[in-house]
């Protein structure tokens, strides 16, 4: 494969204080944490603000400490909105990003034969709710095909659109299992044309690039705050366009938070994107989550997004000039996701080699990605995902562990 090395030197991100960040960021002292696509690293002020919460909490009893902190916990929709560009009132909390992708399919009304238009590179959850849909009421799953150079075909996806009149079309912005970013405001200008409702997986690309609900077209988005965002583990979030809430969507299973029980049978949906919520609500992590989506605004998110392929890049480079390594990103646009397999090694062994060294990996199988595993032949493979705070020493030092490793 041809590599990109022009992000090969010093330097990748001037506008960054990277020693600064390090400093903000207790594991680094432990750690080189190249599974930003896992987990980010917290910051100090994220986890600082969760333990203040916590102990609160433990000082004048759950109930109170919520009500204490109410302006704080409104700032965590100001903060989702701030990063995504919409309303606050456009924003409800998950647990996770999945819990926000099911909730919002339930309120989608399948029927049999309706269409679900989606990649072949969207998450492997995503992807066995869509079949669940199918077994349950009878809906069809089309799979627009990839271009030859790698990611969704547009054209031909908006052909579908076009033929199937989906009832669903859903893009995964930056798959699990590769660093592929999917051209999902391309994708949306057809729906929007079209009037298609559509929906977006940005669990891998909040906090890694700028996202804008507005650019993208979508009516609903789904991400985790973990991830490149550095919030907490269980906390996610839907964005929900004015569009889908004036329609009237509304969870299949919405609770006493979402909706007002009006009468012995009858029971109001909340105006805004709170119709999505439950009742019962983490607040330390939401809290946590308020907190790490400002302080990606205070990094800057452009900047972010210009450093964290970057290093990506880097590494793919490096990587690539290993004997027996095989780079398997594939696409016009790569984001902070490097996979690769390496010839003589089982998957556990090796990720145990990195781990070793300090050096924080994920493995992805077949089964997390059917498609773009089948089409490039791989069992499975080691992702690396480097975020801003991580270092150019940092990407050396993990390309030259792998380059021992291999021999
Ligand atoms: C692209 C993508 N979508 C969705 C998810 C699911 O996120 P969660 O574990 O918060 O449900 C992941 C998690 O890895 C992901 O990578």
């Amino acid at each position: 494969m041809k590599l990109d090395n022009s992000a090969f030197g010093r330097n990748l991100e001037p506008l960054l204080d990277v020693e600064a960040l390090r400093a903000d960021t207790p594991g680094c002292e432990q750690v080189v944490h190249f599974n930003n696509a896992g987990c980010g690293l917290l910051a100090a002020p994220v986890l600082a603000t969760m333990l203040d919460h916590l102990r609160l909490e433990a000082q004048i009893g759950g109930y109170e400490a919520a009500a204490a902190r109410a302006g704080q916990v409104r700032e965590f929709y100001a903060e989702l909105a701030g990063l995504i560009n919409c309303h606050p009132e456009n924003i409800a909390f998950a647990g996770s990003a999945t819990h926000a992708f099911s909730t919002a399919l339930s309120a989608i009304p399948f029927e049999a034969g309706d269409v679900i238009l989606t990649t072949r590179n969207d998450f492997i959850s995503n992807q066995i709710a869509f079949l669940s849909l199918r077994k349950r009421f009878g809906v069809r799953v089309v799979h627009a095909p990839d271009a030859p150079e790698g990611g969704v075909d547009v054209a031909a996806m908006a052909w579908l659109m076009r033929k199937h009149r989906p009832r669903l079309v859903s893009a995964t912005h930056i798959p699990t299992n590769s660093g592929l970013v999917q051209p999902v405001a391309e994708i949306g200008r057809h729906c929007r044309e079209l009037d298609l409702l559509y929906m977006v997986d940005a669990c891998q690309s909040i906090g890694q690039r700028p996202i804008d609900v507005a650019e993208i077209g979508c009516d609903l988005l789904t991400a985790t705050c973990r991830k490149f965002l550095r919030g907490p583990r269980g906390s996610g979030f839907l964005y929900v366009s004015d569009r889908v809430l004036k329609a009237g969507y509304e969870p299949l299973f919405i609770d006493m938070h979402g909706a007002r029980w009006t009468g012995p049978d009858h029971y109001q949906p909340a105006e805004s994107a709170s119709r999505f919520e439950e009742w019962e609500f983490p607040y330390a992590t939401v809290l946590g989550c308020a907190a790490a989506a400002r302080y990606a605004r205070g990094v800057g998110v452009e900047a972010i997004a210009r450093r964290s392929p970057a290093l990506a890049a880097r590494l793919r480079v490096q990587l690539d000039a290993v004997p027996g390594v095989r780079v398997l990103e594939q696409g016009p646009e790569l984001g902070a996701i490097v996979t690769f397999t390496i010839e003589g090694w089982q998957p556990e062994p090796f990720k145990a080699a990195m781990d070793a060294r300090r050096i924080n990996s994920a493995l992805s199988f077949r089964e997390f990605a059917q498609f773009d595993f089948g089409d490039k032949d791989v069992d499975w493979c080691l992702r690396l995902s480097p975020h801003y705070y991580n270092t150019e020493e940092e990407v050396d030092q993990v390309a030259a562990a792998v380059a021992e490793l291999a021999v």
